[in-house]
């Protein structure tokens, strides 16, 4: 495999597990906090993240790279509201879109085909984890600080079906 490939991949293997990471934070302190819907989704979304990496990990090694499986940084542990979750997890998606981005680009000054039709599952990926964020953040605002209503919020956090069809399997 390509150096500058392989380098940029495992780059995003680390993105991948700190997100993961980020958002097992998230979720255990909104299962403290009681929100318990809301914590689901952030325990699944964790774990989401965890298969991206994953996915990763697998095709650097079968493409004779080598995966690097990275430390992580200690995830940010206090939150001061849902909007302030949401918020963080739809800048750090957009982090991660601009990153997927640049890997495709080098793909694509590298010549790597290959690997360039690789991240086009993930390219599909950030847009509908963006969007996912953002629709949440539009609702958020819209109930404001009406208990009742962010009662039904984290209810029906609880359902929304967080893993697509589709997802890799690693
Ligand atoms: Fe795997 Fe949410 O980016």
């Amino acid at each position: 495999m390509n150096t500058r490939i392989e380098n940029i991949l495992n780059k995003q293997i680390k993105a991948e597990a700190t997100s993961s990471q980020l958002y097992l934070a998230m979720a255990s302190w909104a299962e403290n906090a009681g929100i318990n819907g809301t914590a689901n989704f952030l325990y699944q979304h964790s774990d989401e993240e965890r298969t991206h990496m994953l996915k990763l990990v697998r095709f650097v090694n079968e493409r004779g790279g080598k995966a690097d499986i990275p430390s992580i940084d200690i995830p940010q542990k206090e939150f001061e509201s849902l909007t302030h979750i949401f918020t963080l997890l739809l800048e750090h998606e957009i982090m991660v879109t601009n990153m997927i981005n640049e890997v495709v680009y080098i793909c694509l000054e590298e010549k790597d085909y290959s690997t360039h039709n690789f991240m086009q599952w993930f390219v599909a990926e950030q847009l509908e984890e963006e969007a996912l964020a953002r629709n949440i953040l539009d609702k958020l605002k819209m109930i404001g600080n009406d208990k009742a209503g962010l009662y039904l919020f984290d209810r029906d956090l609880e359902t929304i079906q967080n893993v697509k069809p589709g997802a890799p399997n690693v």
